[in-house]
C-alpha cells in the first residue's frame, strides 16, 4: 500500500506504544512505526503479550498490526524512511553530577537527537513527545540543525496528557492536544502537519497551538497543578483525622464549587506514577537555575507532603498494632500506583512496603497485574516478603490489610470471608477511601481509612 505519510516514532514504552497504535488506527494511510532500543520489549509489541497493560490497548494494536501499525527495531532505516519522528524516549530525574535528584536527565534524548542527525538523508519533523524541560527544543534544534548534510529539521512540542490506566480512553477524547512550535514559517508548516494528524479524529477546538516553551512548560505545569491537588487534600486529610471532620465530606463539599472542581481531590495514601514527582523535581530544578528560589521551594513542598503522607500511613499501621508489627503478617492489596495499569514506577506501595519490612513485618504482596514488577522493585529485599495473586490466599492468617491501589476488584471482595480466616484484632487500613467502613466495622474489622475518624472496637 502506498501511504501518505511514514510516521516513526522513537521509544515503545507506555506512551509511545499505546499514542501510536491510536494514530495508526485514526490515520490508516499513515504508517506508523514503532522503535526501540529494547528488543524484548518490540518482541512483546509483536506477541500477544503486549509489554504494558492498559484497558483497551490489546483490540486497538490488533486492529492495526502489520496493516499499518509496525514495531521495529530497525531504527535506522525507520529514521531514513521518515516523515515526522515523535521522540518518546524516558527522561528520568538525574541521579548523577550536577542537578543529580532535581534535574532531568536528557541523556536518552540527546542520545536519540544525535541518532536522528546521523542516519536522516532528508528534511524532517521532530516532535518532543517526552515531558522536558522547557527550552530543551533549542537544544534540540541546535544539535540537529548544525549538519552537513543540509537538511533542515523542525522541532515541535506536543506534550502527552494521557494518564495510565485511562490512556486508551484519553487519546480517543482527549482534553485538549497541545502543539508548539517556533512561530515561523517553517515552524508554522511543521505545526500544520502534527494538527493534520489530530484532525483526523479530535474536534478542532481541542487541538490547542502554542509557542513551543509554551507548549513545553504547560506539561510540566499540568503535572505540577494536579499533584498539588493531591498533596493538598492529603494535607487537609490529616486534620481531619484530628479534628473529626471527614476528607470526603470535605472534598465533596469544596469541589462543588465549580472554580474548584471535582477531579483529583481523593485523600489517599499519597501520588505515584512515573512523572508527578520527577516532573515537579524538573521544575523545580529550573526554577533554581532562574534563581527562582521561594517558587521552588513551593513546589518542591508538594513533594514533601506526599512523601510524609506515604510515611504517616505506615506510622498510623504502628501505632494502632500495638506499636509492634515484628512478625505480624501484614497483606497489601494493590502495588500498582493506580488501578488499570501493571505500572508500580514510584508506588506509595513501594515505600510502604520497604517500612513495614524495616518493622520485621511478614508482608504479603498481592495485585491483578503488578506483580512482577513488583517482585522487581523489591528485588534486593532477602526474606519476609512474598507475592499471592489470590487476595484471600494472601490476606489468610493476616494481621492486618492494606489497600494501596484502588482496582475495582478490591471494593467486591468477600471480607466477611476475609475477616474470618484472619488473626484477632483484625485491622483495615483503607488507603484508598474506597471501601464501606462502617460495614467492615460492623463485621469486627477495626478500619482506619485516610482522613476520617478511626472505628475501633477497643
Ligand atoms: N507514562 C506516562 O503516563 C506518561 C504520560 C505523559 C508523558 N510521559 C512522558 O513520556 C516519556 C516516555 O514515558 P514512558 O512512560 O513511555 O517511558 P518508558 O520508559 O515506558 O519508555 C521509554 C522507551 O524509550 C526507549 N528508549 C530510550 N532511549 C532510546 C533510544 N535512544 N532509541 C530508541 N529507544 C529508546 C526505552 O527503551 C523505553 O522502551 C517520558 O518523558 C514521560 O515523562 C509519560
Amino acid at each position: 500500500m502506498n501511504f501518505e505519510k511514514q510516521i516513526v516514532c522513537i521509544g515503545a514504552g507506555y506512551v509511545g506504544g499505546p499514542t501510536m497504535a491510536m494514530i495508526a488506527v485514526k490515520c490508516p494511510r499513515y504508517k506508523v512505526t514503532v522503535v526501540d532500543i529494547n528488543s524484548a520489549r518490540i518482541a512483546a509489541w509483536n506477541s500477544n503479550a503486549l509489554p504494558i497493560y492498559e484497558p483497551g490497548l490489546d483490540a486497538l494494536v490488533q486492529n492495526t498490526r502489520g496493516t499499518n501499525l509496525f514495531f521495529s527495531t530497525a531504527i535506522e532505516q525507520e529514521i531514513q524512511a521518515a516523515d515526522i519522528i515523535f521522540v518518546s524516549v524516558n527522561t528520568p530525574t538525574k541521579t548523577f553530577g550536577h542537578g543529580a535528584g532535581r534535574a532531568a536527565d536528557l541523556q536518552f534524548w540527546e542520545k536519540t537527537a544525535r541518532q536522528i542527525l546521523l542516519h536522516a538523508t532528508n528534511n524532517k519533523i521532530v516532535v518532543e513527545k517526552s515531558t522536558l524541560p522547557v527550552r530543551t527544543a533549542e537544544a534540540m534544534e541546535r544539535i540537529l540543525n548544525q549538519n552537513t548534510k543540509n537538511i533542515r529539521f523542525e522541532v515541535v512540542s506536543n506534550p502527552e496528557f494521557l494518564a495510565e490506566g485511562t490512556a486508551i480512553a484519553d487519546l480517543e477524547s482527549p482534553d485538549r492536544v497541545l502543539i508548539g512550535s517556533q512561530e515561523t514559517p517553517d515552524g508554522f508548516k511543521a505545526r500544520q502537519a502534527i494538527v493534520d494528524i489530530y484532525a483526523h479524529w479530535v474536534p478542532r477546538d481541542r487541538i490547542i497551538e502554542a509557542n513551543v516553551w509554551s507548549a513545553e512548560l504547560s506539561k510540566l505545569t499540568a503535572n505540577a497543578f494536579l499533584a498539588q491537588r493531591i498533596s493538598s487534600i492529603n494535607a487537609i486529610s490529616a486534620l481531619c483525622e484530628r479534628t473529626e471532620a471527614d476528607v470526603t465530606e470535605v472534598a465533596a463539599a469544596i469541589g462543588k464549587d465549580t472554580r474548584i472542581g471535582t477531579q483529583f481531590l481523593r485523600a489517599g495514601v499519597g501520588f505515584g506514577g512515573s512523572c508527578f514527582k520527577k516532573d515537579i523535581l524538573n521544575l523545580v530544578y529550573i526554577c533554581q537555575s532562574y534563581g527562582l528560589t521561594e517558587i521552588a521551594e513551593y513546589w518542591e513542598s508538594v513533594i514533601r507532603i506526599n512523601e510524609w503522607q506515604e510515611r504517616r500511613f505506615v506510622r498510623t499501621m504502628l501505632e494502632n498494632m500495638f506499636n509492634t508489627i515484628a512478625g505480624k503478617k501484614i497483606a497489601l492489596l494493590g502495588f500498582a500506583f493506580k488501578a488499570d495499569t501493571g505500572d508500580t514506577r514510584e508506588s506509595p506501595a513501594i515505600v510502604i512496603a520497604r517500612s513495614l519490612l524495616e518493622e520485621h513485618a511478614d508482608v504479603v504482596i498481592s495485585d491483578p497485574k503488578a506483580l512482577d514488577n513488583a517482585r522487581e522493585d523489591l528485588k534486593d529485599v532477602p526474606t519476609a516478603i512474598s507475592f499471592e495473586t489470590d487476595p484471600y490466599r494472601a490476606t489468610d492468617g493476616a494481621h492486618a490489610v492494606a489497600l494501596l491501589t484502588d482496582w475495582q476488584v478490591y471494593r467486591d471482595l468477600d471480607y466477611e470471608r476475609i475477616f474470618q480466616y484472619m488473626e484477632q484484632p483484625a485491622f483495615l487500613f483503607d488507603g484508598r477511601n474506597v471501601l464501606d467502613h462502617k460495614k467492615l466495622f460492623n463485621l469486627g474489622f477495626n478500619v482506619f481509612a485516610i482522613g476520617k475518624a478511626p472505628l475501633k472496637h477497643f
